[in-house]
């Protein structure tokens, strides 16, 4: 089965400037139709030259400015004139069906009046199924079975017999890259964990567990702690961080491959997100994460990203299809750089391990409270800010530490998590009074936008 097999049927979303795209382009892929994002700035021949059934316009409520606006009005003219199907989702785009309307277009052309948020709601998903299935007609072609025998004819093409090597971090996304790619070419891979002493208490030890068990002899574990810790002395700021524990991670793949004999490519379990994330999308930097934009420039391994089409809830179903373990499935996102960016200001070995303490606690009441599968992700966050407290009746200057809690379905948008009172009050009064360094604990009741998850 070739791609072109697999997305044979596809809708484009082009944004106007809202977090909204990514729910829109997944509910889409949910009616198993390919679809993909693009910023409305692209030109209107790239979108045609596409080949997709239909387009949809997402925008937030509110004035997007002019400059927006009026390449909106001119896309969603061309497009319409060249017959394709058009649907605004967003509470500021009926003016644009009005104009089109106004025009005269080709193209049917209807809207979903409540926005990004409608789509929550049965009636609203009605409007978008209609649309992609019965206006556009469009074939439900993308199931991760066709996308698994896609990608592993793909992988097999690309790299022929050439002997690979993956980076695995422990989290879902490296881990499903290795396992596709392990199922496309077996020993062909050799994949590398780098524990960079930036991981939760115990995890390298589970994670190398499973890995070996798993991958055998293709399964190298490099410890490379020190190394880590020396880099990142003294470094504030938060950019600078990623970027060289980024790099670092790239070097020492490059120093095992250069030991396993001529590697050509690197396996990373980039994900669409990511990729719109980091520009490619939206044309807006908001953090480099390390599977992209931390990519030193003159990386001698080639990439292969066979999940960077895509979302975080497809590559769950394409985990589970491949039969790996249900704790590896739903282990919550753990960011590149690990620890280190949930640590505010200098990272010191000493603050890793009070940081270490404080999440296993969390993650510990968490579980005991039944919540483990409800939360996206929890965690704590380690700030370099010192207040005062009193612990065995003596005066305690200790740190500040923050708890974040959120769900989200792609990491895009995320709120906050209403975590019951009382296990709350078990989670804090236990971090106080079993680590001493620690004289406070924070809620964090911050929203994705405007914050971010991590808090560097
Ligand atoms: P932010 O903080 O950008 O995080 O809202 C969104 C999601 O991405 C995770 N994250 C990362 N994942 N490498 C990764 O693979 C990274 O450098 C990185 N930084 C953040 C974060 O935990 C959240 O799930």
């Amino acid at each position: 089965m070739e791609r072109d097999s697999l997305t044979r049927s596809k809708i484009i979303v082009l944004d106007l400037g809202s977090y909204g795209s990514h729910v829109v382009a997944r509910q889409v892929r949910k009616l198993q139709v390919y679809s993909e994002i693009f910023p409305i700035m692209t030109p209107v021949e790239d979108v045609l030259a596409k080949g997709a059934q239909g387009v949809i316009l997402t925008g937030r409520s509110g004035d997007p400015g002019s400059a927006i606006r009026e390449a909106a009005s001119r896309s969603a003219g061309e497009l319409s004139a060249a017959g394709m199907p058009l649907l605004a989702v967003g509470s500021g785009l009926e003016w644009l069906v009005e104009e089109l309307k106004g025009r005269g277009a080709e193209g049917p052309a209807i809207s979903l009046p409540g926005g990004i948020e409608s789509l929550a709601e049965p009636a609203g998903r009605q409007v978008l199924e209609d649309f992609v299935l019965n206006i556009c007609r469009c074939q439900p072609t993308w199931t991760m079975e066709s996308f698994i025998e896609t990608s592993i004819q793909e992988i097999r093409a690309e790299v022929g017999r050439q002997p690979v090597v993956c980076g695995l971090s422990g989290g879902v996304d490296s881990t499903v890259a290795a396992a596709l790619v392990h199922r496309a070419i077996g020993d062909q891979l050799t994949s590398i964990f780098v524990d960079h002493g930036f991981m939760r208490k115990y995890e390298a030890e589970k994670v190398i567990d499973i890995f070996r068990n798993r991958f055998g002899k293709g399964f190298i574990a490099v410890d490379a702690k020190e190394r880590f810790f020396a880099l990142v002395q003294g470094v504030t700021d938060p950019e600078e961080k990623r970027k060289r524990i980024g790099s670092e991670f790239i070097r020492v793949f490059e120093e095992e491959a250069a030991k396993l004999g001529e590697i050509q490519y690197l396996v990373q379990g980039t994900l669409y997100s990511d990729v719109v994330e980091s520009g490619a999308g939206q044309g807006t930097l908001v953090k480099s994460h390390h599977n992209v934009g931390g990519l030193p420039e003159k990386m001698a391994l080639k990439l292969l990203e066979p999940l960077r089409w895509l979302f975080k809830d497809e590559v769950r179903v394409v985990a589970q299809k491949l039969d790996l373990p249900d704790e590896l499935i739903w282990r919550q996102p753990f960011p590149g750089p690990g620890l280190a960016v949930r640590i505010i200001g200098e990272i010191t070995p000493e603050k890793v391990a009070i940081l270490q303490e404080a999440d296993y606690i969390l993650r510990e009441e968490i579980a005991q409270a039944g919540l483990e599968r409800d939360i996206w992700q929890y965690f704590a966050v380690l700030t370099d800010t010192r207040t005062v407290g009193v612990q065995d009746q003596e005066r305690n200057y200790g740190y500040m530490l923050g708890i974040r809690a959120v769900n989200s379905v792609d990491g895009m948008t995320a709120s906050w998590v209403h975590l019951p009172y009382p296990v709350l009050e078990r989670i804090s009064s236990r971090i106080m009074g079993e680590i001493k360094d620690i004289s406070r604990v924070v809620y964090d009741i911050s929203s994705k936008p405007p914050a971010t998850i991590e808090w560097e």
